[in-house]
């Protein structure tokens, strides 16, 4: 490596230790003969295969997720360390959600696509404090293209307003975009094809809180494996931002005395919105 380009990655190390980023990451490129072996290489494209999501959570992590506010803005980097190797998925500066959508596509990428009938890409205030993440559409949403509109989503409509919100304040969608068959839990490798865009849409967003609704929205962003209901109603540290997990509004249709579940975690998120920003030292 010449000597500016160690120089300019010396200043840049300063810059995100600075932010309080420690641990980075640099993707391997795969070699192409590789790539060309995986099946998605025919359906997809020529780009490399979609990053793991331990991949995709290092990636947020060390990536700075500014969050904006009248009193602070965390300075854009110019420079991201990542885009040289970074696939066709990857996070990418200052994108919006058309531009996602649009690179979505009429998307072939898993098995999901053959029995849906319409992508529920998301929906709401592209700039959103609140961010809601769900597991997959169901029947009315696959219907409609549009995140949450069955009884669940009008218990979710519910919970907003409950904590002084509207639904067109949030920002609302899915670990995947296309209903699985039967409503069955989506699989991994559906996951793991769909969730790069769910991470570029929250890091188009920049949320100051994103609630994981139900445990395959919690394994997705966060990681853990815990049953929901002994992690739920905590926050967790995601991307820059803050997340919280809480159950499915499904689960509460189906259990309803375990409604003051929703209405304790919802307060919460109430609370939390209503404290003015931390500037960070
Ligand atoms: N359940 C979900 O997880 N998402 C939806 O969009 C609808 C129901």
């Amino acid at each position: 490596m010449d000597q500016k380009s160690s120089t300019e990655i010396k200043a840049w190390l300063e810059f995100y230790r600075e932010l309080g980023i420690e641990n980075f990451y640099r993707r391997t490129p795969v070699p192409k003969s590789e790539t060309l072996r995986t099946p998605e290489a025919s359906v997809e494209s020529k780009s490399v295969p979609a990053p793991s999501l331990a991949d995709q959570r290092a990636t947020l992590e060390s990536a700075p997720a500014p969050i904006q506010s009248p009193k602070f803005v965390m300075p854009t980097p110019k420079l991201s360390l990542f885009d040289p190797v970074a696939p066709a998925q990857a996070r990418r500066e200052n994108e919006t959600l058309e531009q996602i959508r649009e690179d979505l596509g009429d998307c072939q990428r898993c098995r999901l696509a053959k029995t849906r009938k319409t992508i529920v890409f998301g929906q709401g205030n592209p700039h959103a404090e609140l961010v809601f993440v769900g597991e997959g559409p169901g029947a009315d949403e696959d219907e409609q293209g549009l995140p949450f509109v069955g009884r669940a989503g009008k218990l979710l409509n519910r919970m907003i307003e409950f904590v002084g919100m509207k639904r067109e304040d949030v920002y609302i969608c899915n670990i995947v975009k296309c209903r699985p068959p039967l409503n069955r839990v989506p699989e991994k490798d559906e996951i793991e094809a769909c969730s790069p865009f769910l991470f570029r849409q929250i890091a188009s967003i920049k949320p100051r809180l994103v609630c994981c609704l139900g445990a395959p929205a919690v394994r997705t962003l966060l990681g853990i494996k815990e049953g929901i209901t002994k992690i739920r109603g905590q926050f967790y540290d995601f991307a820059g931002t803050k997340a919280l997990a809480t159950v499915h509004p499904a689960y509460i249709l189906r259990n309803a005395r375990e409604e003051h579940i929703l209405r304790e975690d919802f307060e919460k998120i109430r609370d939390f919105l209503k404290a003015p920003l931390q500037e960070k030292p």
